[in-house]
């Protein structure tokens, strides 16, 4: 392994992540859980914590901070949102990056509404990043799982004449759960969020 290699390794492994993730039905733990297993496969360590029932004391000691979120009704989850208010001045001296699994981002393959995923994610995302004072170093857009055996019956009723519509965009996993997010997109993203992150240390490094 040579010096430059050695580096990269050092700081990969110093590394510290944390994701905090809101989930409805459960799209944004298992999306978080697997970017996790990625990045520890890396030798990244990266704690996963599901912010409704996961107290955080301190963001102090991450040195990425990914905060996650499922979308209804056009809102993040309050544990998420909650979680954003509360460590906003902390946060905003930190590297952050602010990830959405929304049913908006598929909407991006639809050519015959082509401002509807750009719209979602502004609101979604750009807005949210200024609500709280966060300039985040990489937004997440990703698509959605529509689980039916999650919802509650009111939810089910509202959403049941989508079925046909997610039927014909989505993969049927199990029955009842639509499955849209691209694992793979995700991870992708991950890693250009670790580089990012990587990129700061190599830098002053060398320079
Ligand atoms: C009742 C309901 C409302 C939804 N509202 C929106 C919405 O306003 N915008 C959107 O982009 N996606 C919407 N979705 C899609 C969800 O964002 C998607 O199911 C996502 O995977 C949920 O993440 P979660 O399981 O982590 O909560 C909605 C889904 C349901 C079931």
């Amino acid at each position: 392994m040579n010096n430059v290699n050695k580096l990269i390794r050092a700081v990969e492994i110093i590394l510290k992540v944390l994701i905090v993730y809101g989930t409805r039905t459960g799209t944004a733990a298992i999306t978080a859980e697997d970017v996790a297993k990625q990045l520890r496969d890396q030798g990244v360590e990266s704690r996963v914590a599901d912010a409704k029932r996961e107290k955080i004391e301190s963001v102090a000691e991450y040195d990425l901070i990914i905060v996650w979120s499922g979308i209804q009704m056009g809102r993040w989850t309050s544990d998420a949102d909650s979680f954003l208010k509360k460590y906003q001045k902390e946060m905003a001296g930190k590297k952050v990056a602010l990830y959405v699994n929304c049913g908006s981002a598929v909407e991006a393959m639809n050519t015959n509404k082509p401002g509807v995923a750009e719209e979602a994610r502004k609101k979604y995302l750009e807005e949210k990043a200024s609500k709280y004072g966060l300039s985040p170093i990489s937004f997440g857009f990703f698509g959605a799982i529509y689980n039916f055996t999650k919802m509650s019956w009111i939810m089910r009723k509202g959403m049941e004449s989508e079925r046909p519509r997610l039927a014909a965009i989505s993969r049927e996993t199990e029955p009842g759960v639509y499955d849209t997010p691209d694992l793979d997109g995700i991870r992708n993203w991950a890693n250009e969020l670790l580089s990012k992150v990587n990129m700061q240390p190599f830098a002053a490094a060398g320079a």
